[in-house]
């Protein structure tokens, strides 16, 4: 009887003091990209705009975003980018504009988002890719490993020369 009573004791020490812990750590890091661990940084789709840009091939439009930190290192035009900067790249598919029920021709607008994704500057933690952390979101959730192996090697083979980022700021 007494053995019975200790289990009993035992299940219900698991169930409230240990497992919401361990429910809570691995939330976390489902909300973490693989390989670097970048979640979605509060606030960024308040921060200034770098520059636009257009996929072709994809049909999609972008907007580069940088924190305050990256706006400033960009205003200084000094590399390398300092730890703290963020940068985020928004995406959406590109969908004609329409008034009433017409088309108006040859203006393209956002239409749903596609992916965002941030670079990190920690040049500790992520110092062998060049310093930076990567995170590709869609629908709030990161995207599997495999495509985070893409990140540093398209840009480290692209960008090398300017701090592995692309985006020039846009006057
Ligand atoms: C095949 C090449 C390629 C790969 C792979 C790639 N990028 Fe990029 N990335 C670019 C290019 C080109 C730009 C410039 C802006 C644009 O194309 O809209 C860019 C821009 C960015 C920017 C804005 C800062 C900058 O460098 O201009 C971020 C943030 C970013 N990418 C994150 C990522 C993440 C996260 C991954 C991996 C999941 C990734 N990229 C994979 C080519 C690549």
């Amino acid at each position: 009887m007494k053995r019975v009573s200790f289990s009993v004791i035992g299940i219900v020490m698991w169930t409230c003091l240990i497992a919401p812990v361990a429910v809570t750590a691995g939330r976390t890091a489902d909300n973490a990209s693989p390989i670097y661990g970048v979640t979605i940084p509060p606030g960024y789709r308040q921060w200034a705009m770098v520059a636009p840009s257009h996929e072709l091939g994809l049909h999609e439009l972008r907007v580069i975003l940088g924190n305050p930190q990256a706006m400033d290192a960009y205003e200084k035009g000094a590399l390398p980018y300092p730890d703290g900067t963020i940068l985020a790249k928004l995406a959406w598919k590109q969908v004609p504009l329409v008034e009433g029920h017409e088309i108006v021709p040859d203006a393209f607008v956002p239409g749903p988002t596609t992916t965002v994704q941030f670079m990190v500057k920690n040049s500790k933690r992520y110092a062998v890719t060049g310093g930076w952390g990567f995170g590709r979101f869609i629908d709030g959730k990161p995207v599997d490993k495999a495509q985070h192996e893409t990140c540093f090697s398209c840009h480290a083979a692209h960008a090398k020369g300017h701090d592995y980022v692309f985006t020039r700021y846009a006057p």
